[in-house]
């Protein structure tokens, strides 16, 4: 394989939102490229359904702080708080930054950019939900991305698209560059840089069902551990209470926030009994669990895996009364079909095509699906990549959005805050790294720089044995989903973690069947499982330590959390084929940990 060698003072690794936004900030000061796997626009930032939160009050009395402490309750107290703070209190900022590059968010008939209820976002004085989620209908993330990318083209943003990163360059400790396939070629590149952004994004197809989309295999994080560095709270994965039963596609919590109700089999709104206050609208962890229980007690929809969400005009508007909402003038809260439709219509066109169902007349059919990594490469708040749990910075590399733990989502998300996330450090990445590139020079490119990138191809091409990937990809996502999903015991992570050491061993036998040069998918496909099966190693090794239930991380063996114990972050590294595993204390700062009640 021949290499060619780019040199830029600023990489970055991903062009979701967090990668577009880094490289938007990046480029007016420093030479900027941006490598993806995928065509920019096809990044999964464009999944994201309901909306991005910021407190801007256009429809109803909302505070930065009101927000600040949301995010601090749903991670069960796990976030970092000045990481949080920092998020919330710029949330409004970013939002009109992002208006006035002309994102259409949804308007109120005055012409502000409208806001509906989501999970977890309260007024903290009445405890009731507020709106907060700034949306474009259920197309959120995908307008964020559209806009974001005509901004980088407008400025001139270099982008080498249907790249995949395989190696990140370290030299004399610092990141010195990435090595990179070309996917229509099968050339290696390497790209010499001062800085690099990690912002590849999660890794949610390590589990069976999941909103995810195939490209979501954890690339950044597994390259970052193999390099020597820890990947933080890995335990810690969300999954979203409704996903389309089976195929696991995301149905928007804005469904709920629009009033959708979710049923049982008896047709009772089960909410009621687990978050008596906010109901549906309780954070993800909660209503996740509450649909499990209810399924594991023989209440799921005809005795199967599924209960329905509901957002039939019929329903909504016999709850809203039942619950008192009302309109921003005090009138009663009421839709008709035609307001459904409007509002919600990705998700109207997603049950049509792939259920048969229309929402409008008809409940959907969801169970939970893996949606979203809380943990991955620790950070401090500039997004500069920690190596250890005293905090010691990796110079030149950057982290941002879905691959990053900085840590603002703690132990659950609320949901909407994953497109904060990633503007505002997305943002912050591109700053710090530009800063930091004008001011250091390119560490000399060593010349085995694409060594190991090769070798990792080579394994998997000259592998004579005959094991299948697909095979292995998918025991590692029924025993991932079965023993490491929304309730966990110690027996079950233990044999998770056993299973996918010997997935990880059988790995090593692979047979593929195309040896070209020319979009070697089977390869790359290869080659990203291997990433998923790391990743899946960590988190059920992490997660086993644990002991306590702590937002996503439910045991029935430890059903309570334990602050006495596990008020820590988890650091984990692979050091000599074992994980090792390490802590550091959670940033308080305002809010001491108490009863999360909903
Ligand atoms: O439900 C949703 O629309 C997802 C949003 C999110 O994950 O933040």
């Amino acid at each position: 394989m021949s290499v060619k060698t780019h040199q830029y003072e600023v990489v970055i690794v991903g062009a979701g939102g967090a990668g577009l936004m880094a490289a938007l900030y990046a480029s007016q000061k420093a030479s900027t490229a941006v490598i993806s796997k995928l065509y920019p626009t096809r990044s999964h930032t464009g999944a994201a359904q309901g909306g991005i939160s910021a407190a801007l009050g256009n429809i109803e009395e909302d505070r930065p702080e009101w927000h600040t402490y949301d995010t601090v309750k749903g991670s069960d107290y796990l976030g970092d708080q000045d990481a949080i703070e920092f998020m919330c209190f710029k949330a409004p900022e970013l939002v009109y930054e992002l208006e006035h590059m002309g994102l259409p968010f949804d308007r109120t008939p005055e012409g502000r950019i409208l806001q509906r209820p989501f999970g977890g976002h309260t007024n903290n004085e009445t405890g009731k939900p507020v709106r907060r989620a700034c949306h474009a209908a259920d197309r959120t993330g995908h307008m964020i991305l559209q806009t974001l990318y005509q901004q980088c083209i407008k400025n001139d943003v270099t982008f080498f698209d249907e790249f995949q990163v395989l190696d990140l360059i370290m030299v004399n400790g610092k990141a010195a560059g990435v090595v990179a396939i070309e996917l229509a070629t099968g050339d290696l590149h390497v790209f010499h840089a001062k800085a690099v952004i990690m912002a590849t994004g999660g890794w949610g197809r390590v589990w069976e069902i999941t909103s995810n989309a195939y490209a979501y295999t954890g690339d950044g994080a597994a390259i970052v551990l193999r390099k020597g560095l820890p990947l933080e709270d890995m335990e810690f994965f969300q999954f979203h209470p409704t996903g389309i039963y089976k195929l696991g596609i995301l149905i928007t919590e804005g469904v709920r926030g629009e009033g959708g109700v979710l049923i049982n089999d008896k047709g009772e709104r089960f909410m009621e009994k687990y978050a008596p206050h906010v109901k549906d609208l309780a954070s993800r962890d909660v209503v996740s669990r509450a649909m499990y229980i209810e399924m594991k007690e023989g209440r799921g929809i005809n005795g199967q895996r599924y209960l329905y969400l509901d957002v039939r005009p019929e329903t909504v508007n016999k709850y809203a009364k039942i619950d008192g909402r009302t309109n921003p003038d005090g009138t009663p809260y009421q839709v008709t079909a035609e307001e459904i439709l409007h509002k919600l219509p990705d998700i109207i066109d997603f049950c049509k095509t792939y259920l048969g169902v229309d929402p409008v007349k008809e409940p959907m059919p969801v169970q939970p699906t893996a949606h979203y990594a809380m943990g991955g490469i620790p950070t401090n708040v500039k997004t500069e990549v920690l190596a250890d749990e005293k905090g010691t910075v990796v110079p030149g590399l950057y982290a941002a959005g879905e691959n990053a733990c900085v840590s603002v989502h703690g132990a659950n998300r609320l949901g909407t805050n994953s497109l904060l996330d990633l503007v505002v450090f997305g943002k912050e990445a591109g700053v710090h790294a530009a800063e930091y590139a004008t001011g250091a020079a390119f560490e000399p490119l060593p010349g085995d720089a694409a060594d190991f990138a090769r070798s990792q191809l080579d394994a998997i091409l000259n592998s004579k044995g005959n094991e299948r990937v697909a095979d292995i990809a998918a025991e590692m996502k029924h025993e991932m989903m079965d023993k490491v999903g929304v309730f966990r015991t110690e027996e079950g992570m233990q044999e998770a973690l056993n299973k996918i050491r010997e997935l990880k061993e059988r790995f090593q036998h692979i047979h593929i069947d195309d040896r070209g040069k020319t979009f070697n998918t089977d390869l790359l496909t290869a080659w990203e499982i291997g990433n998923l099966l790391d990743i899946a190693e960590v988190t059920a090794a992490s997660a086993l330590a644990r002991k306590e239930s702590r937002g996503a991380h439910s045991r029935d063996d430890y059903p309570k959390r334990d602050d006495q114990n596990w008020l820590k972050h988890t650091l984990a590294w692979r050091r000599d084929g074992e994980i090792e595993l390490r802590y550091k204390p959670v940033v308080l700062t305002k809010y001491e940990p108490k009863e999360r009640v909903y």
